[in-house]
């Protein structure tokens, strides 16, 4: 039994081979990559390398140099955001989001504001969480210079369709934040038109915590200023921070004992294929939604069915939602995740926000069919108190 539901904050557990992955890299290299010409500093580079190309490969990315490591993917996408404002720091800028984002989106921009950069946010349907892509054309101005949204909402699990934005973000860069579905879905970024990608290596990827990234298209590097500026292991000889890529963003050593570990949860889950890997989930999303469907006094929030949605799921109870929650632990050994998951204006767009949030449920690729049935009966004892025995 698998009674762990919170992979939307970080997968666990990961597979056998992370772990193995990053002890190998301990005992028999740790060196810095692109710091030495001896044999542990190249195999070091090897790794770094290896793990750029699995990623572009991934979700079709033009060109391994345009892989771009961070700390997660609040950083990743901080780096887009305060990247593009502070390269237009002298024309007038503005930036399209949407009700559905993170406070790793929501927050940069807030910030932004105070140094004159204009932001709208899009509302989204209030059953589904979906955004109209003709209301985000509708939000783009002259002066826009980025369009960010969430793929996946870290609320309701919704699923947007970036290939449709895509299509009205022809003339604005469009970024796209890939917490919840990298790894767990097919991304594109050339039939998408994704101009930047945010993910963190951490959660669908399979990886260690302290991983991340973000994947551009090339050229678009030629208006994102990097955030840090440092070491890079090249052109030593001058004080400047070089233009070339990734060296560009990436000053500072390298978390090579996450990168280790991401590489090998890459692998893995080319072996398994993400088609594999996404349909999998999909069945347990039917079986979690039609068994639910017969639980009294708890009601999914969002979409209700397999479409346009993830294997991410807020609950409504009659109750407190940290109270439920608190229960679903102390009763089943249910762990999820309480309130508002960073994200305010996904709650406001829901109606959950004044009662604290929801319950947030979700799966992973270890979880069964099994583990889930688990998951909903223990999810029935907690909205019915009456069925728990003494
Ligand atoms: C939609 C979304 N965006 C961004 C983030 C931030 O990811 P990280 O924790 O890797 O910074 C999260 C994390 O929960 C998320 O769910």
């Amino acid at each position: 039994m698998q009674p762990y539901f919170d992979n939307a904050a970080t997968s666990f557990p990961k597979p056998q081979c992370v772990i193995d992955a990053m002890v190998a890299y301990h005992e028999k290299c740790g060196a810095s990559p692109g710091r030495g010409a001896y044999a542990q500093a190249v195999e070091a580079t090897d790794i770094l390398d290896k793990c750029r190309s699995l990623l572009c490969e991934l979700v079709h990315a033009p060109s391994d140099s345009h892989c771009i490591f961070t700390l997660n993917c609040t950083d990743a996408l901080n780096l887009a955001i305060n990247g593009i404002a502070s390269h237009f720091q002298h024309e007038e800028t503005h930036i399209v989001t949407t009700a559905m984002d993170h406070n790793s989106v929501l927050r940069p921009l807030h910030a932004l504001e105070k140094q004159g950069v204009a932001y709208t946010v899009v509302q989204a349907c209030q059953k589904t969480g979906l955004v109209n892509p003709s209301d985000i054309a509708e939000a783009i101005t002259p002066t826009t210079k980025l369009v960010a949204i969430a793929h996946g909402s870290n609320v309701t699990g919704t699923v947007q369709d970036i290939e449709a934005i895509g299509r009205v973000c022809s003339n604005t860069p469009l970024l796209v934040d890939a917490a919840q579905t990298m790894g767990h879905t097919a991304i594109d970024m050339q039939e998408m038109n994704i101009a930047l990608l945010a993910f963190p290596g951490h959660k669908g990827l399979l990886g260690p915590l302290g991983t991340g990234g973000l994947i551009m298209q090339n050229g678009i590097e030629q208006i994102i200023a990097p955030h840090r500026f440092g070491g890079t292991g090249s052109a030593s000889e001058h004080p400047v921070q070089p233009t070339d890529l990734p060296d560009k963003y990436e000053s500072g050593s390298h978390n090579m004992v996450g990168i280790s570990g991401l590489t090998a949860s890459l692998q893995w889950i080319k072996k398994q294929s993400v088609q594999t890997l996404h349909q999998h989930e999909m069945e347990l999303c039917d079986a979690f939604v039609t068994g639910l469907r017969n639980v009294a006094n708890v009601k999914i929030i969002g979409p209700q069915t397999n479409a346009n949605r993830c294997g991410v799921f807020s609950l409504a109870f009659e109750e407190k939602p940290n109270i439920a929650a608190q229960r679903l632990e102390q009763n089943s050994g249910i762990r999820s995740r309480a309130g508002l998951h960073c994200a305010p204006f996904a709650h406001q767009t829901m109606g959950t926000t004044d009662c604290g949030g929801t319950v947030r449920v979700s799966f992973g690729p270890f979880h069964s069919l099994e583990d889930v049935l688990y998951l909903i009966d223990s999810i029935e004892r907690c909205a019915t108190p009456e069925l728990v025995t003494t």
